[in-house]
Order: C-alpha cells, then structure tokens, then sequence
C-alpha cells in the first residue's frame, strides 16, 4: 500500500498582494511550492504526487519544479474556485487508486508552507494510518473568543491549537466524504471538517511545528527567507 502526496498550490495568493501567485515567489532562490514539493519527493512512501495548480500558472510552475524532478512524476490537476474544490481536483486524479486499492492514505498539504519538514510528513502518515486522520497542531496559548473578549470575562482558552498542513486521511473515507460533499454542494476550508461531516473518521492532531509557517502575508517572506536560510547547508 502506497500513500499519494497532495498539494495544493492553486489559489492566487491575494492576501500578500504580489503580481503573482504565491506559490510562485522566490523564498531563498526557490519558489515557495518547490521547496513544499522537494520535501514530498524525498519520502519514500510517497509513490504518488498531485500537484493542484491554478490554470495559467502551469508553465511557471512546471519551470519551477522540473529541475527536481529526476525520474518521478509528478500528476498536474487544476485546482478550483475554493480550497475544497481543489482538493476534489486532486482526488479526481487520484480516483482510480484510490479505488484499486494502490492509494491506502492521502496526504494533502498547502504548497504555501515550504518548511514542513519530511519528519512531519511522516509523523501524519502513520498517525493517519492508525487512525483513520491525522493533522499538526500547534498550541496558541493565550487565544480568546472574540465575542467572549468584548463581554469582559476571564475566558482565555487553553486548548487551541493552530492547524497545520501536512494532513493525512484513509483514502477511501476522504473519497467518500469529499463525493458525499459534492452530492451535497458543501464546500468547507478544512479537510478534517469534511471528513467529520461526512464519515466516521474522527482526526487526531499530532504536534505541530512552530518553523511549519504559511506564506499568507507579504510580511511572511523576509521570514521564510531567514527561515530558509537558517536550514540551508553552510
Ligand atoms: N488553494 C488552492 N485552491 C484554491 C485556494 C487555495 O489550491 N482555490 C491553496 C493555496 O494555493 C494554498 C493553500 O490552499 O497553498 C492555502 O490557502 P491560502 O493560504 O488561503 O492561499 P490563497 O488562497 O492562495 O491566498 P489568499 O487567501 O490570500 O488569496
Ligand atoms: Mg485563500
């Protein structure tokens, strides 16, 4: 049994306001998505790799991502309007694995995050494996609930955490609840949402990374870049 690697890079990164997808800006000499992307080629269990892209960034993502390809394949889907719609395009491609029984666990991961490391990748992958959906969590001490904030009460809440990508699911119940939510004309943000709604798998959170950070605003690069940097090899 094999698990298929998603990644989802075909939003327009509106929020950092940049002339292109974020996806596609250079994070120390890189483009954000090759970085996500190098990480999932260097895991083994990973046999098969969706990457969903915006339609009219096929040939700047390709560009990006073909100097590392060597001899794998990579699949490329075009995404949709929504985060959701995109991951139903990936598993459009992966449909017939997943039914033939190759794809046992689906790892989705938002191309956006360059520094989720192949430890956390794994970490996912086995914790998905046992029980039926994992996902990073990071703790966020100190949140409180906006409505609760203005009503004045001592209401810190102590158990959030920030949710990550890298996420993992059996591939059938991801299948069946993301066919289930087109049925339906649902279309959440969160992937454990979905499959929470739709079957029985409940997700556990795993730790998270505090490095495993989002490009969301143009402020994020000059932090990716040190991040970047930091890692790299002298
Ligand atoms: N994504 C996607 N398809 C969409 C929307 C988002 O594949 N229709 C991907 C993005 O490329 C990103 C991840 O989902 O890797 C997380 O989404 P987000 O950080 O919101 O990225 P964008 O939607 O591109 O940014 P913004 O919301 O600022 O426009
Ligand atoms: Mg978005």
């Amino acid at each position: 049994m094999t698990v298929a690697a998603v990644l989802l890079a075909a939003g327009s990164g509106s929020r950092v306001g940049a002339g292109v997808n974020k996806v596609l800006l250079p994070v120390c000499g890189d483009a954000v998505v090759t970085h996500a992307l190098r990480t999932a080629l260097g895991i083994a269990e990973i046999t098969r790799i969706v990457l969903v892209v915006r339609d009219g960034d096929q040939r700047e993502v390709a560009d990006a991502i073909v100097p590392w390809l060597g001899e794998r394949e990579v699949v490329l889907a075009i995404g949709g309007q929504t985060r959701h719609a995109s991951e139903t395009a990936a598993l459009a491609a992966l449909r017939d694995d997943i039914l033939g029984g190759t794809v046992d666990v689906v790892a989705i991961h938002d191309a956006a995050r360059p520094f989720a490391t192949a430890a956390l990748w794994r970490a996912v992958i086995e914790a998905a494996r046992t029980h039926g959906g994992a996902l990073p969590g990071l703790a966020m001490p100190g949140l409180i609930r906006r409505d609760v904030a203005s009503a004045g009460a001592d209401v810190v809440e102590r158990d959030l955490v920030g949710v990550q990508t890298p996420q993992a699911f059996w591939a059938p119940d991801l299948l069946e609840a993301y066919d289930r939510a087109a049925a339906d004309e649902f279309s959440g943000t969160d992937t454990a949402a979905c499959l929470a709604r739709y079957t029985e798998v409940r997700t556990r959170v795993i730790d998270g990374d505090a490095r495993n950070i989002k490009v969301t605003f143009a402020e994020d690069l000059p932090l990716a870049d040190a991040l970047a940097r930091r890692d790299a090899p002298a």
